[in-house]
This record gives structure tokens, sequence and C-alpha cells, in this order.
């Protein structure tokens, strides 16, 4: 079974947002003073000497005029502490006195959720236990402590990382486990006591795998002997609540300054963290091991857009390092790799050159994709044309996952310039390799929707098609849809009037779109939803959205006007005339940025003789005719003329 995540009650959530008052909740963490009837202080979210983070008592919101952060209560403190959102909810609950009250749940999802919370109840345990026997007992004292302090850290840091140590004796926090009434089946699922009832750590010394929110996952055990058979690191494994793909070790203690100095260091140990961490460096996790994964790239992106790679010099470091790279190129961040010399780890270089000394040391030697690449093999490649080529192609193969095509871009003309290759040549590379990957995304479902299209633009990941409304477009429909709950056109909801109008439209935007199915999704159920629905959305980007479309005026995009035979003049002329026209010229308008996208695709590929290109060439022509005809049948409906300049 899926695992199950409680759900906190809708009366519970409206309680909770009617009570917190914004200028309280800010002001545990942010000096505000009164500026006219807003309350004004410095923005914790950037660094500024001029105090532009504003905070609305009355309308309960807060918006920095320099960073451009906005939102509630509840996404101040998800922003501030980097809660979740039932981080945060629970967060103000407590700080009001708000009973807590959450959905009735299934008996199967009770006893699955009673299950999750033994667990961690269990692994909470057992860090206390280890804690206390490394700390408090004489065989902890005299091999695992005074092992960690022979590594240099202080009682602080053992403290911070909750450091610990499993006895030797065999089964004595099995034991005591058991004494404290803890079931032998969830023991074992933890990985904590093997199958036959003796202490999976025994003897090692304990580093503690936490989650964001600083929940105990999982272990790791290092020994302490010498003894080569014996595996250095042993690691609980993964369990109903410890995901190792997932996670990141030290994320807890890092995301603050991870979001601070907006950059985050990856390095391979755990005793590296802990000694960078130490030594003041404190945005630091380590991947533990393990390949970087795709959702562990994702974590850390939830605090920074920049990474920073510390790993081995060695074979197998740089084939990680380069492995890390480009899964951090395709979540589109930016990311710089340092490779170690082979004697040093960062614990032991910035126990001998100190926190400053090691950002000086990390400054002069990260290098972005291409010097990491020209640096590690160009020597060897040297005079050998073919070799080149192919450090050429290994290059330009990490450019292609680059999602941003300006980024690309740059890094092409990079290249080029070190490589001393024409920019034009990496641009058809690249082109290619985007291409293969678009192509391998077509499936035969998607090319029987391309032949029965109807209004229905074609699934978002189809590279045929792929185009963007312009934004103002869909932020005039979402505004109508947000201001108007109460609007009536010929005894007709204008909600209702729009929704039924926009039924066959697809959204590109995801928050616009997220926006209109959640007014779709209610208005089946007969429900109607305010502005402050959307106010208090559990989702920031639609509460940011929400926001800024209403504080900001009203104002029509140029391409309305021109669309239109009449000029618009205001947004009473949308509501009241003609919401249906309205939605029919965005229709229209969609319809002729497809065509506009086809017919440039069937002109990229005028002279591709493959068989791929014959094929997509067909398949072009074929639909930019039957958008023609939409277009024209569109334009007739709505009495559009539609101008060459836009055809
Ligand atoms: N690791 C592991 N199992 C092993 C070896 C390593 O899980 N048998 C993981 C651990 O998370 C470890 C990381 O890989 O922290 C890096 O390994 P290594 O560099 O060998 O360990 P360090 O953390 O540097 O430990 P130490 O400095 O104590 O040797
Ligand atoms: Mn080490």
């Amino acid at each position: 079974m899926a695992y199950f995540y409680p759900v906190i009650k809708k009366e519970t959530i409206d309680r909770i947002n009617d009570t917190a008052r914004i200028d309280e909740v800010v002001g545990d963490f942010v000096r505000l003073k009164k500026r006219g009837v807003n309350l004004i202080g410095l923005c914790p979210f950037h660094n500024e000497k001029t105090p532009s983070f504003n905070v609305s008592v009355p309308r309960g919101i807060y918006k920095c005029f320099g960073c451009g952060k906005g939102g509630n209560a509840v996404s101040f403190v998800m922003e501030h502490e980097k809660f979740t959102y039932r981080e945060a909810l629970l967060y103000l609950a407590n700080k009001y006195n708000i009973e807590v009250e959450e959905t009735e749940r299934t008996n199967e999802e009770i006893l699955e959720d009673n299950r999750r919370e033994s667990l961690y109840i269990i692994n909470a345990f057992a860090q206390n236990y280890f804690s206390e026997q490394l700390l408090n007992s004489e065989e902890g004292n005299n091999i695992g402590l005074s092992y960690f302090e022979e590594r240099g850290l202080r009682r602080e840091t053992i403290e911070t990382f909750k450091l610990g140590y499993c006895p030797s004796d065999g089964d004595s926090f099995t034991q005591s486990a058991h004494q404290a009434g803890y079931q032998n089946e969830l023991l074992q699922h933890l990985g904590l006591t093997t199958a036959y009832g003796k202490d999976f750590f025994r003897g090692r010394v304990m580093f503690t795998i936490q989650s964001v929110s600083g929940k105990i996952l999982g272990f790791g055990g290092r020994t302490l002997s010498a003894d080569k058979k014996q595996p250095k690191y042993i690691n609980s494994p993964e369990t109903d609540i410890y995901f190792k793909s997932k996670i990141v070790y030290g994320i807890y203690q890092a995301r603050k300054a991870i979001a601070q100095h907006d950059v985050c260091f990856l390095v391979e140990g755990y005793m590296d963290v802990i000694s960078l961490h130490q030594g003041g460096i404190e945005n630091v996790v380590a991947s533990s091991g393990t390949a970087l994964t795709q959702d562990q790239v994702r974590l850390i992106k939830r605090y920074t857009q920049n990474l920073i790679i510390l790993y081995d010099g060695d074979a197998a470091g740089v084939k990680a390092a380069l492995r890390g790279l480009d899964i951090a190129l395709e979540e589109g961040m930016n990311v710089k790799v340092v490779l170690l010399p082979a004697e040093d780890d960062p614990d032991t270089l910035v126990q001998k050159l100190g926190g400053d000394g090691f950002n000086k040391y990390v400054e002069a030697q990260k290098k972005d994709l291409i010097h990491l690449k020209t640096d590690l093999f160009l020597e060897e490649a040297k005079g050998d044309p073919v070799k080149v080529a192919g450090i050429i192609k290994d290059i330009v193969a990490s450019i292609a996952k680059i999602p941003d095509a300006i980024t690309r871009s740059l890094y092409v003309k990079q290249t080029a310039k070190m490589l001393e290759v024409e920019e034009q040549i990496l641009i058809t590379e690249t082109n290619k390799l985007l291409r293969k990957e678009a192509t391998k995304k077509v499936t035969p479902e998607d090319k029987a929707t391309v032949e029965a299209l109807d209004y229905t633009p074609p699934a978002k990941e189809q590279p045929l098609f792929t185009f963007h409304l312009d934004t103002p477009q869909e932020r005039d429909i979402v505004r109508l849809l947000l201001e108007n709950s109460n609007y009536e056109i010929e005894g007709e909801n204008a909600i209702a009037r729009i929704l039924r109008n926009l039924s066959d439209v697809e959204i590109d935007h995801p928050e616009y779109n997220m926006i209109i199915e959640e007014y779709r999704n209610a208005f089946a159920q007969n429900e109607f939803l305010t502005q402050a629905h959307f106010f208090n959305h559990p989702d920031e980007a639609i509460r940011n959205l929400t926001i800024d479309l209403l504080q900001s005026p009203y104002e029509l995009s140029d391409n309305w006007t021109k669309m239109h035979d009449v000029p618009i003049t205001d947004k009473q002329f949308l509501v009241r005339k003609d919401i249906v026209k309205s939605i029919s010229l965005l229709k229209l308008k969609k319809i002729i940025r497809m065509k506009q996208d086809v017919d440039n695709r069937i002109k990229e590929l005028q002279h591709d003789t493959s068989e791929n290109g014959i094929q997509e060439t067909m398949l072009c022509q074929k639909e930019s005719i039957q958008l023609q005809q939409f277009i024209r049948k569109l334009s007739t409906d709505t009495g559009t003329v539609v101008l060459p300049g836009i055809l």
C-alpha cells in the first residue's frame, strides 16, 4: 500500500487561516515598524539595508518589493522555516492553540499511519540510546567518544549531528528496545535488529540520518576495527520511512545555510559533512556513497539553484562527479565540480586549511562542465583528432541536457572558443541530440491524436507542436474567474459561463491551469471558490500568482487589441459583453500559434532527407492544412479578421 499522509481537515485549516495574524507570525522573525497602513521591515529572504518587506494586516499578506516574495501567514513560515505545508499549519495551530482535526481514514489507513508513526518513534528511541551510550557509558566513552575526539570533533558538533555508539556485546540495544515495549518485527524492519535478535550495528559509531524536518529516518554505522574484511560502513536498509534515493545526509542541519548562501556543497561522506559544518561551512550535504539521484537534486533545489560537487579525484570519484553533474544540469541547476587531490577529502582539507582557506580553495578550483571535461580529457587526447572529437561529443551530450536554451547557447559559445571548433557545428550537433530526445517521446497514440485533431492542443511533451501562449492572455481569463464569482450574465453565473466556454481549451501554463482546474472541480460539486481560497492555497506558486494578479492593475495584453477588431478599453467590456468571445479568441490565438510552430518546423525540416525527417514533414504538412481550416472557421465565428502580420 502506498504510504499514507494524514490530511488536516478543511475546517481546521480555515480556523488557522482566520486566526493567524500576519503581523504576529512575521513578527516572531522580523522586526516590523509601522508605515502608513502597512508594516515594514528588513526582508528575511534576501540581503537588504533599507526595508522593502511590507506586511498588510487587513489583507493578511506580506510582500517584498525587493525580491518579490509574497504570501500569507502559512507561506511565510513555510518559506522562512523551510516547512512543508502541513508542518506550517501545525506550527501555526500550536502557536494559536488550535486543535488540529484530521480527515477520517479507513482502518487500513489508520493502521498504516500508526505503523509509520511507530517506526519514527523506535528510530528516535534508538538514536537516543546510541547517544546515551556514546556520552554516558564506559565503553561508549572509551571507544566511540575518543574516536570522534581523535578526529577533531567538538562536543557541540557531536550533538548537532546526533552521533552515537552501539555497544559491542551483541544485543544490549535490542534488549532495551524490547524492555521499552517495541515490537521485534518493527525493530527488524528498521534494520536495527538482525534476524537472529542481535544488534545490527554492534561495536560501531553511529551516524543519524534525518529528514528535512529532523525526523530520524535511519542510521549509518562505522566500524572502528582495522579488519579489512569488515565493511567500513553499514547502513539502515530502505524501510517504510526511509527512501535512500530521496534524501541527502545533513539536509536538516544544512537547509537554512543553503538558502542563506544560495549554494549547496555536495560531498561523499558523513564525516565530510560533519567536518565542514564544524569548520563553519554549514551549507553541505552528502550523497552518502550512493550515486546522486534526480530526487536528491530536487530536494536540494528547494533551497538553491547552485550546486558545487566536491568529490574525490580518483577514477571512481570522477565518474560519480560526472554523473552527478549531468543529473544536476538536467534539473536546470548551475553546477560546478571540484575534484580533490588523492590524499585529501573535504574532511581532511578543511581541517588543514580552515573554513576560509577551504572556501578560497573551492573558489579557485571549481570548474564548470566544459572546463572540467577539457581538463580531464584533453591532455591525453592531444594530437589525436578522433579522441578530441569524442570529447566534443561528450561535452555536447551534457549541454543538450540543460533545459534552458539561453544557458545552452552560452555553453556552446564557450566550448567553441575553448576547443577551437566552429560554433555552428556545435549548435547543429546539440540540436540533433535534442531532436533525437524529442522524437523518442512521440508515441503512436500521440500520432493518432494528431490525426484526429480537434480544438484540444496536443499533449505537453509532444515536440511537434510545443508552443507557449502569451501569459497575459491566460492571466486575463484567470482574473475573470477570480473577480467575478458573484457576477451574472443572462441568468448564468459568470464563472459557470467561463468554465463552460473553456471546456475544450487546454491551458499550458501550469499555475493558471491549476487554478482553472480547481474552479472546474469545485463547480462540478456545486461549490464556488473565493479569492481567499487562492490566497491561502497550499501551493506557493498559486498563492503568489493570485496575490500578484489581484494586486497589479488590470491591463490587457497588446495582443488582445491586435487580435480584436474593436479596441478593448476595460475589463467590463470583457465581462459584460463577451466572455464567450474572449475565450474563442483565446482558442483562435492558440491555433494560430500552433500553425506558426508547425510551419516553422516544416521550414526547419526542409533539408532533412532522413526517413524520420520526411515522415515528420508529412505529418506537419497535414497538420498545417487542418489548422488553417480551423482558423478560418473560428475567425468567421468570432467575426475576427486575422491580420496577415499575425499569421
Ligand atoms: N559508504 C558506505 N559503505 C561503505 C563505504 C562508504 O555506505 N562500505 C558511504 C558512507 O556514507 C561514507 C561515504 O560512502 O560516508 C564515503 O565513503 P568514505 O570516503 O570511505 O568514508 P568517509 O565518510 O570519508 O569516512 P572516514 O573519513 O571515516 O573514512
Ligand atoms: Mn574521510
